[in-house]
């Protein structure tokens, strides 16, 4: 059955007059692109820049002083102009202020309150309110800091539920935490996984999951889009079902922030924890994020660990030791926050305010939409399979291919020819246009590469 992204595409085809599959085609759909403007807000590295080591000229078909062809940004983002101009201000700003910075910035942006912007915006991405998001550290502490106050095993409901094959990072981080409550990962950790044949995990899998095992569960944990296949997890209906057995409901949003939108408010997950490097393109290591639903917002008694940048703003310096947490997500803060992150990570999330998350998707939806058509039209059903859901609403960009063979050929194909994507060793590749930055063209371009490869 045709999708309605495939329907549109065709339809949008037919009154241009010109062949879906043409390159024409793909730059007539970047000059209907009301977005397109936004692409000139990045660095955009020439294939030159990203070609192998040991290999000093393109394979073609592409220049070397072209743009690459990025499809990476499931892993890591460009880095916006903006990005790099408040970086390099405030290095400037510490060569000249040094420590009165804290309070004078001749940006306007004191590093005492530079967190507040970037929460303002975050918040606004996720759907939680400005007390419920809190901007520190990195994703795998972040995940760790939160499973402290919501983790609380006891004899009876002590297990964490997670998807089969999660990020390692989190499997680690859950593991852990399991032993370090003394309990066993053998009997307290339990996973979901595809049915037999199947890539991606059915919701009512998960639902009758939660259901059978609930009674015993303290917290259901699973990502936001899953790293691997792409698959966007059904984040109200599994916190609703978390919810009915008495469970916490916590999610780890990497791949989703910045990709799909978010309702974390109002779909009522109790936390979640993202990495913004990703699709917020902060750079790497850039500054981590958090959600905390507003209803544990002067829930003081949870275990958690304290820093003075959870104390409260008004006694802070007064350096006592009474600790007076914040309430809501800040008063899970513990350092001064890295203002080189902060403002990285500010200069892409002031993209999204330029375009809404509800445009981007818009647009998203049409580019890997895009993607699949051309990858349904131009290629043998036998070439490779396709991980990611054939239902767009079940995913964000990123569609993952499984070949039939080993792809470090192919890969080293692709690489030497200008394309940035992402493999997992030994058979798959991760593909992930992203609206901000990536064109009709540049997902043109990369097929009209991958199908002369496979033709060879
Ligand atoms: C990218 C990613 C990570 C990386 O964690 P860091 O702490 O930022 O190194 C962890 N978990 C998931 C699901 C990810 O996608
Ligand atoms: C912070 O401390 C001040 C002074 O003690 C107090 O008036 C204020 O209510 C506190 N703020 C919060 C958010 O608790």
């Amino acid at each position: 059955m045709a999708s309605n992204v495939e329907i549109s595409l065709e339809n949008l085809a037919r009154e241009a007059n010109l062949d879906p599959l043409s390159p024409e085609f793909a730059r007539y759909l970047d000059k209907q692109d009301k977005l397109a403007y936004l692409r000139e807000e990045f660095f955009i590295p020439s294939v030159q820049d990203v070609l192998p080591e040991n290999e000093d000229k393109p394979r073609g078909p592409y220049k070397a002083e072209e743009d690459c062809i990025y499809l990476c940004g499931n892993s890591l983002g460009l880095l916006p102009k903006k990005a790099k101009q408040y970086v390099e201000e405030e290095l400037d700003v510490w060569a000249h202020s040094g420590v009165h910075a804290h309070h004078h910035h001749k940006h306007g942006r004191p590093w005492v309150t530079i967190d507040e912007e970037v929460c303002k915006l975050s918040a606004s991405i996720v759907g939680g309110k400005p007390i419920e998001v809190a901007s520190m550290a990195t994703l795998t502490s972040n995940l760790h800091f939160l499973l402290t106050a919501f983790y609380k095993p006891t004899e009876k409901r002590h297990k964490i539920l997670m998807e089969y094959k999660a990020f390692p990072s989190d499997h680690y981080a859950v593991e852990s935490q399991i032993k370090y409550h003394g309990f066993d990962p053998v009997k307290s950790l339990v996973t979901v996984a595809p049915r037999e044949g199947e890539y991606t995990i059915r919701t009512e899998d998960i639902l009758k999951a939660i259901e059978a095992e609930g009674d015993s569960v303290a917290v259901v944990l699973f990502s936001g889009i899953q790293y691997y296949t792409g698959q966007f997890f059904e984040i109200e209906k599994i916190t609703e079902a978390a919810h009915k057995k008495g469970c916490i409901a916590g999610f780890d949003l990497a791949h989703a922030v910045g990709n799909v939108p978010l309702q974390l408010h109002d779909w009522d997950v109790d936390f979640a924890c993202w990495c913004t490097y990703k699709y917020l393109n902060s750079g790497p290591g850039g500054i981590g994020g958090l959600f905390v639903h507003e209803r544990f917002a002067h829930d003081f008694d949870r275990p958690r660990f304290s820093g003075w940048w959870g104390h409260n703003k008004t006694t802070r310096f007064q350096m006592n030791s009474v600790s007076d947490p914040l309430p809501g997500a800040a008063g899970f803060q513990m350092s001064n926050p890295s203002v080189l992150t902060t403002v990285s990570l500010l200069g892409g999330l002031e993209l999204f305010e330029k375009a809404s998350m509800k445009e981007l998707r818009q647009k998203s939806l049409l580019l890997t939409g895009y993607l699949e058509f051309l990858l349904d039209q131009l290629f043998d059903k036998s070439t490779f399979s396709i991980m990611t859901p054939r239902d767009p609403s079940q995913r964000g960009c990123q569609l993952s291919f499984l070949f039939g063979e080993d792809v470090k050929e192919l890969y080293h194909q692709l690489s030497s020819s200008g394309v940035v994507c992402d493999i997992r060793e030994p058979n798959s590749i991760r593909i992930a246009p992203v609206p901000l930055y990536n064109s009709f063209s540049d997902v043109y371009k990369f097929i009209s590469l991958l199908r002369s490869i496979k033709q060879q």
